[in-house]
């Protein structure tokens, strides 16, 4: 493998309209942190850039949800991920965003310079637009019937109910959400990068100089180059992201998939021109930019870049931006892209809109200080090669099993020892058996192992890697029995607990990239100052003598009730979903007051109640409007018998257009609340109205 003089890591800038989940840290962070942490400890020139995603339509549609500004929502948000990132000791050099000036000086630039390079093609497109608030409408901001389905409120990109990729244009009745009009099409320039011209290349280089990459983002590019490259609109019609820096480019903004990778380029240049003021708390002291010159770290061949990615940002890594940064001509090209595929939870996909998820802000505060068996348990079950499942129980037995039975157990054993027979001090090495041997060769080997896994982006093995250290650690002490043999033979006593500490300071620096908040406890446990990657497992680094702190636990057990608590909470968050009816139904598009007031919606009362022959759900129902007395047909006959129902006072919309519903002419609308199982009930005044009282 080729011998880099520096590494620039980034790790996908997550959109800031959302607090960070259990999914994030497993798929992205901490694999990337666990990668930065080891080249640190080996003392390799590394960064490790992140931040905030700060455009794009999602962030713009929460704002009009919540009638704040897009900067409000990405303000809030942005500190919200940074503090969850530092919590779990998510060490970049610098978290930055991109809304940042320099971002979008940087962004601005980068097109500029592609632009007049000639590398864009101008097209004139159609696309919806609202002329009553004068706006291009993004597929979002169009919803629709879906042609496939029915659905009435399918979204201009996506049906949400049988979940086909939609174009605006396919929607059945097309309806712009920001008014409620009917939206017409309209011509508009955009800038488009012709994907289409590299093919060529990126076949080359991706399928035949690549090959080392991970199958699922080897076999994702394949699929994408197989079925052949289109131009992709790199601009938008929109108010939210960086202007397009053109004369002729008025209401327009870089797509934000274009915007969005420049800020790695971006931070990176951020980091540089203020170092200091970068470093975050959770930053380990060895850390090692060796230069102050931003572009050795974009633009130099001796760098190694990396990206760490969800599985579904691939095309966007692989494709889209190497594209952007050959047809630039100055920067280097990913190394390598370890994306991972998508951690599940208790047997569902995490979603944000369901509340199915583990937030770190509320793991944080109901598992306080236990910020590595998360990051233990996420490790230990990445979705590496295939999506998995993040379960409580695995959660449990993880901490309980193997943190607390095998890595805490066997430094415990060899602290509170050395304190019962040698007041603490590290004893003396007599004679070493071929044993003792045998643990060093070992010790190098699993060592060697780590290195191997991490270097191949393999994080799960590493980490089972670095367990088996402490795993030969408890078999060590398990063999040699030192608590029987002290009375008969103290000098081999010392032999053995000075091996099983300075297994236990090994193990402080090899356990560093994944558990850093314990490799840390440990440092202090055992008196100690790091020890660099290239010394452990090398020489013993504890001196004779050297006096230890009092032994603490490195980890406690996790009882069966914290872990029901956690159970509890998500299944009630499934019930409060399935009362509610919050997956199915998204909120329609608005209507104006003017619409809303067209309606005649009145008290009324049922007078007479009665099945309709040869149906299972209709009754016939005479209701006094207050206006008149009238016939309705309503479909409730599955949810009411026609004697509970009388005298009932109900709400009627009277002016709906009458139809004929099994020859009866019906008369207006009862309305009625239905519940997420599709069952109905009456929707009443809260007090005793009389009949005609209008509902405003
Ligand atoms: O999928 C996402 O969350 C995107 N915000 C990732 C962007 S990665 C990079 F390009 F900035
Ligand atoms: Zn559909």
């Amino acid at each position: 493998m080729k011998n880099y003089k520096r590494y620039t890591v980034t790790s996908a800038l997550p959109y800031a309209n959302g607090p960070i989940h259990i999914g994030h840290l497993a798929g992205v962070y901490v694999p990337a942190d666990i990668y930065c942490r080891y080249l640190r400890l080996r003392g390799r020139d590394v960064i490790f850039i992140g931040g905030s995603d700060e455009h794009g339509v999602p962030i713009t549609i929460k704002a009009r949800t919540e009638g704040v500004s897009p900067q409000q929502i990405v303000d809030r948000y942005h500190e919200m991920i940074k503090k969850s990132f530092e919590n779990f000791g998510i060490s970049f050099d610098i978290y930055s965003r991109t809304t940042h000036k320099i971002h979008y000086d940087t962004a601005s630039e980068f097109f500029k310079k592609l632009h007049d390079k000639g590398d864009f093609i101008e097209k004139i497109t159609e696309q919806y637009y609202d002329e009553e608030v004068k706006q291009f409408l993004a597929d979002r901001y169009i919803t629709g019937i879906c042609p496939y389905c029915g659905n009435e409120n399918a979204y201009g990109d996506q049906c949400e109910k049988c979940g086909t990729s939609l174009s605006a244009t396919d929607l059945i009745n097309p309806k712009s959400t920001l008014s409620g009009s009917k939206p017409v099409r309209k011509e508009t320039k955009h800038w488009f990068l012709p994907l289409d011209n590299y093919e060529h290349w990126l076949r080359q280089w991706i399928l035949e100089e690549h090959k080392e990459w991970k199958t699922n983002v080897y076999g994702q590019c394949k699929s994408w180059l197989d079925q052949g490259l289109q131009p992709r609109a790199v601009s938008r019609d929109l108010d939210w992201g960086v202007p397009v820096p053109l004369h002729d480019a008025e209401g327009k903004v870089l797509y934000v998939w274009f915007d969005a990778p420049i800020g790695y380029i971006s931070a990176t240049k951020e980091l540089f021109e203020n170092p200091k003021s970068q470093i975050p708390p959770c930053l380990p002291a060895g850390r090692n930019p060796k230069s102050d010159n931003w572009e050795l770290y974009w633009k130099d061949k001796e760098t190694r870049l990396v990206h760490f990615i969800g599985k579904d940002n691939i095309v966007f890594h692989c494709i889209i931006f190497p594209t952007m940064l050959k047809a630039e001509g100055s920067y280097i090209l990913p190394d390598n892209v370890p994306a991972n595929e998508f951690l599940n939870l208790e047997g569902d996909k995490i979603s944000t809109s369901r509340n199915w998820a583990v937030w770190l802000h509320e793991y944080l505060a109901e598992f306080p200080g236990k910020q590595d068996v998360l990051r233990y348990a996420l490790t230990a079950n990445a979705p590496e090669t295939k999506d998995n499942d993040f379960t409580w129980a695995d959660f449990q037995a993880r901490n309980n099993n193997e943190l607390v039975a095998i890595l805490g157990n066997f430094v415990n054993r060899a602290m509170v020892l050395t304190h019962k027979y040698f007041n603490g001090e590290v004893p003396e090495l007599r004679e070493e058996t071929s044993y003792e041997k045998l643990i060093y060769e070992e010790s190098n080997k699993i060592k060697k192992n780590i290195e191997h896994s991490l270097e191949n982006y393999r994080f799960r093995e590493a980490l089972k890697e670095a367990m088996d250290l402490a795993r030969l650690g408890n078999k060590y002490l398990a063999d040699t029995e030192p608590w029987k043999v002290f009375e008969r033979d103290p000098e081999r006593v010392k032999t053995i607990l000075n091996v099983a500490l300075q297994i236990s300071a090994n193990l402080s620096t090899l356990i560093e990239p994944f558990l850093p908040f314990t490799a840390e406890k440990l440092r202090n446990i055992l008196n100690i100052d790091k020890i660099s990657w290239e010394q452990a497992a090398e020489v013993n680094p504890l001196k004779e003598g050297h006096l230890l702190n009092k032994p603490e636990l490195l980890f406690n057990k996790i009882e069966d009730e914290a872990i029901k608590t956690q159970i509890d909470k998500l299944f009630a968050t499934k019930k409060t979903n399935e009362l509610v009816g919050a997956i199915s139904n998204p909120q329609k598009p608005d209507v104006s007051y003017e619409d809303f007031s067209k309606m005649d919606i009145r008290v009324g009362v049922i007078l007479t109640a009665e099945k309709v022959a040869k149906t299972k759900k209709l009754l016939k129902l005479t209701i006094d409007t207050g206006i008149d007395k009238r016939t309705v047909v309503s479909g409730i006959a599955e949810y009411y018998k026609p004697e509970e129902i009388i005298g009932k006072r109900v709400v009627i919309l009277v002016n709906l257009q009458p139809r004929e519903i099994k020859g009866i002419k019906s008369q207006g609308m009862i309305l009625m609340a239905e519940n997420a199982d599709g069952s109905l009930c009456f929707v009443s005044p809260e007090k005793d109205f009389r009949n005609g009282s209008e509902i405003k």
